[in-house]
């Protein structure tokens, strides 16, 4: 008779009870704040934010509209709403784009400075002794866009503003380039790598005719090389990601210079780097990395917005998203991301009755996967491609919620190709071979009644 301690013991052998004995930590990410100033819900529908273009904001409440960017009502809810799910996380990552989707005559440097500051205001109070690791969006400059390859007044600035949170030599680079490098909360064998990516956008006229602006990609080389060395690991965090914009078809960001020398670099160091969290789609997405023999190496978390704002990208239909926020759960010494769990504002429902944030999805959940390794996130890659309820679900996490439309099959193309390539020429072959399976799988039972037909006549 096996003793009810022997059975314990085998039921725990094979459950690997404590065999993996990995640390547990989490972090905030939110990103895409977008603040609408001039948000009034009792004016007139167009006139309701400056951010909806006079598009008409038809459901304005007190937490926002869909075609607006967020009132200062959404930017406090977000914030509390961080504070009472998780109150003591390890850092916080903000990927930027502070100010509202206006033209720049509406703006200037002193709005965007004060833009830039009343948010950082409320995220140093609600979170006072936290670290944040803050990246500039493309919004959170004068003229939108332009950032400059040197030294500059809003650099400088915003330099200021998140003093408390850079040590002395990040201040330095940033101001210099608006990036950074420090270890991650001071402590050995872990680091993040905060980049101004706002340098590659093609929008840049800035940049545009530079092989490196500030030299960043070179920086970054050498800092991803001497973490190598002594054995590091990295996180890297941005505002605007390299590759395609999933619900708009071809739709780059970078300069295809620009797009190459990023993913060289993350190939070349993808061995340190345990993870990449970028915004400024709005949307819940991802961005998968693979080494010449096609093995996952890398992962880019691209996190929601909590700004509902509708994009006016021609070609993108109903491109709104409901607020979002999200946890990531890690391992603090390899930095490997354990889960994504994210949270969610159901804008409609907070409007009617009161702001209720509640968890989305929890990554491992929901995909079925052990992890958020670049692995099982190719797993997850694989399984919204394969399977019309994975695409589903990931395409309804797309965008809060906001958006449960059915995603056919050009979508689906869209978001799997958007995710698994992010080289300019491996995308476009991605599309031909993803439409022609389409075209192949549509065809099919007419080929086959076709056949039967044939076979019978
Ligand atoms: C911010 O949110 C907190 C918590 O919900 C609330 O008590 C406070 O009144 C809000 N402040 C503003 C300015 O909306
Ligand atoms: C923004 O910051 C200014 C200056 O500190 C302050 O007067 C104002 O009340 C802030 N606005 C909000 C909405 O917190
Ligand atoms: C922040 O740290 C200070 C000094 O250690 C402490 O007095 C204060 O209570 C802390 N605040 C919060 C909200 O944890
Ligand atoms: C959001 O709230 C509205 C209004 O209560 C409701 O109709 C809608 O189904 C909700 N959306 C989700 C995804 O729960
Ligand atoms: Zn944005
Ligand atoms: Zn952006």
């Amino acid at each position: 008779m096996p003793t009810l301690k022997s059975l314990l013991l085998l039921l725990c052998v094979l459950l690997h009870c404590g065999s993996s004995a990995a640390l547990s930590g989490k972090f905030w990410h939110i990103t895409d704040l977008h603040w609408d100033p001039t948000y009034d819900p009792n004016d007139q529908p167009e006139r309701v934010c400056a951010s909806s273009g006079q598009r008409p904001a038809d459901n304005a409440g007190e937490f926002g509209d869909y075609v607006c960017d967020a009132p200062w009502t959404l930017i406090n809810s977000t914030l509390y709403a961080m504070k009472n799910i998780l109150p003591e996380p390890d850092f916080i990552v903000w990927t930027g784009d502070d100010t509202p989707h206006v033209a720049n005559e509406d703006l200037g440097e002193e709005a965007v400075l004060y833009i830039v500051s009343n948010l950082t205001n409320i995220i140093n109070q609600v979170f006072p002794n936290t670290t944040v690791y803050s990246a500039l969006g493309n919004h959170d400059y004068h003229p939108k866009n332009q950032h400059p390859s040197g030294p500059n007044y809003i650099y400088d600035q915003i330099a200021q503003m998140w003093e408390g949170w850079m040590q002395t030599k990040s201040l330095e680079t940033f101001k210099k380039g608006g990036y950074y490098t420090e270890k991650l909360l001071n402590q050995e064998g872990v680091r993040v790598l905060v980049l101004n990516t706002n340098l590659h956008y093609s929008q840049n006229k800035q940049t545009q005719n530079m092989a490196d602006p500030v030299g960043q990609f070179n920086w970054a080389d050498q800092v991803l090389s001497e973490a190598g060395n002594n054995k590091e690991r990295v996180y890297i965090i941005g505002h605007i990601p390299p590759g395609f914009f999933e619900k708009k078809r071809s739709m780059a960001w970078f300069t295809a210079a620009f797009n190459k020398r990023y993913l060289e670099l993350i190939q070349k160091h993808h061995s340190v780097i345990a993870g990449q969290f970028f915004g400024h789609h709005h949307t819940d997405s991802f961005r998968m990395f693979y080494n010449s023999a096609g093995s996952p190496i890398s992962a880019m978390f691209l996190s929601p917005g909590v700004s509902p704002w509708k994009t006016t990208l021609p070609g993108v239909v109903d491109g709104a998203n409901n607020p979002g926020i999200r946890i990531f759960e890690y391992d603090p010494q390899t930095l490997l991301v354990k889960d994504v769990v994210t949270y969610y504002l159901n804008l409609t429902q907070a409007n009617k009755a009161q702001a209720h944030w509640e968890q989305e999805y929890r990554l491992t959940e929901s995909f079925k996967v052990a992890d958020a390794s670049p692995g099982s996130m190719h797993q997850v890659l694989e399984s919204m491609a394969n399977n019309p309820s994975y695409l589903q679900k990931y395409y309804e996490f797309n965008s809060v919620n906001y958006d449960l439309t059915e995603c056919d099959s050009d979508c689906r193309i869209d978001h799997v190709c958007a995710a698994r390539e992010v080289d300019f020429d491996a995308y476009e072959h991605c599309l031909e071979k993803e439409g022609a399976a389409s075209l192949r799988a549509a065809l099919l039972p007419v080929l086959t009644v076709a056949c039967v037909l044939c076979l019978l006549s």
